[in-house]
């Protein structure tokens, strides 16, 4: 039985042309789902895959004579790209001054990003890596500095309809969803709804920082919770590269995941996304001249 997501519920389909094939054998052991086998020193589709082809395209992307297509969850062989032309990759040292050099940017220029600029981050964010093909992300664009305000009105607005949620009288309840969620609501989410409510009858934005740019990606019931994530983290490198400075928003979805209903079909969002981040884009206003060193809790070496 194919592997069902939002997209598609079949199998993918390899075709292999013979008079290209030169048995090399790879298309074979990159395919991890048994759905190519050798048989007599050639490649064949095989009749006891894992879970039949997710159309990952991987024996495709290796085939070094293109005897490999796939078709069918979403994809065509014209969705092969050819790399001639984009052998430069970054060194692990420029690699590094980017992310290292890139800081969450929450004050920007007054200055909207050009379709095209719009376009590469996409192009780049719709290369990550997924938890099965075809990506199941949703992902919404809220271009220009008026909308993405609309936007975080519209959401703040919701906020204050479920602030009760976070009120005295509420929050001892949140002690069932366990103490460090708890501590957590009480921390954080509960004077950071406060601050919300208090900023907005200002018509301040703190919420989207009055960015020119907005993307929201969203994860489906079928897809992993992390996907979202993934492309979300590309987007901002990508932006980075273009001279444009970037924050993620995790405040949003974890409030109206369960909710919502309006403020999802008026922006076009899923009504049911298990996780999602909101990426804010902008030319950056200030330039930071020293990076940050960081840590994480801990990095565990296990010796071998
Ligand atoms: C998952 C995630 C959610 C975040 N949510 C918010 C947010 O809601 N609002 C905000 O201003 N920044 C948010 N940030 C940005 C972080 O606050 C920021 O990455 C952190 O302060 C470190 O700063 P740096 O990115 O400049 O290193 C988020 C970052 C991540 C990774």
């Amino acid at each position: 039985m194919a592997i069902i997501t939002s997209r598609t519920d079949e199998n993918g389909r390899i075709s292999i042309a013979y008079d290209r094939c030169n048995s090399c054998g790879l298309c074979v052991k990159v395919c991890k789902d048994f759905s190519l086998i050798m048989d007599d020193h050639l490649p064949v589709v095989g009749t006891q895959p894992l879970f039949g082809c997710m159309a990952c395209g991987q024996c495709m992307a290796v085939c070094p004579t293109g005897a490999i297509t796939v078709s069918g969850r979403e994809m065509s062989p014209a969705d092969k790209i050819d790399l001639t032309d984009m052998k430069d990759k970054p060194s692990y040292g420029q690699l590094k001054n980017l992310m290292v050099g890139r800081r969450s940017i929450r004050d920007f220029k007054d200055k909207e990003i050009d379709e095209e600029l719009i376009d590469k981050i996409i192009e780049a964010a719709v290369s990550a890596p997924m938890g099965l093909p075809p990506s199941d992300v949703h992902l919404v664009v809220i271009k220009g500095k008026g909308k993405v305000r609309e936007f975080s009105f519209d959401v703040l607005n919701y906020f204050d309809k479920i602030r009760y949620l976070f009120s005295p009288p509420m929050i001892g309840l949140w002690r069932l969803t366990g103490k460090e969620s708890y501590k957590l609501i009480k921390s954080f989410a509960q004077p950071l709804l406060k601050f919300f409510a208090e900023s907005k009858n200002k018509q301040e934005n703190y919420l989207l920082y009055d960015a020119p740019l907005a993307m929201y990606f969203t994860s489906s019931p079928y897809s992993d919770p992390a996907d979202p994530y993934i492309p979300a983290t590309y987007a901002m490198l990508a932006a980075e590269s273009l001279g444009l400075g970037s924050c993620m928003i995790g405040s949003i979805h974890p409030m109206i995941r369960y909710g919502a209903k309006d403020l999802k079909k008026k922006w076009n969002l899923p009504l049911k996304a298990p996780s999602g981040i909101v990426v804010i884009f902008g030319f950056p206003k200030y330039k930071y001249t020293s990076g940050i060193r960081r840590t994480f809790a801990e990095v565990a070496f296990i010796p071998n």
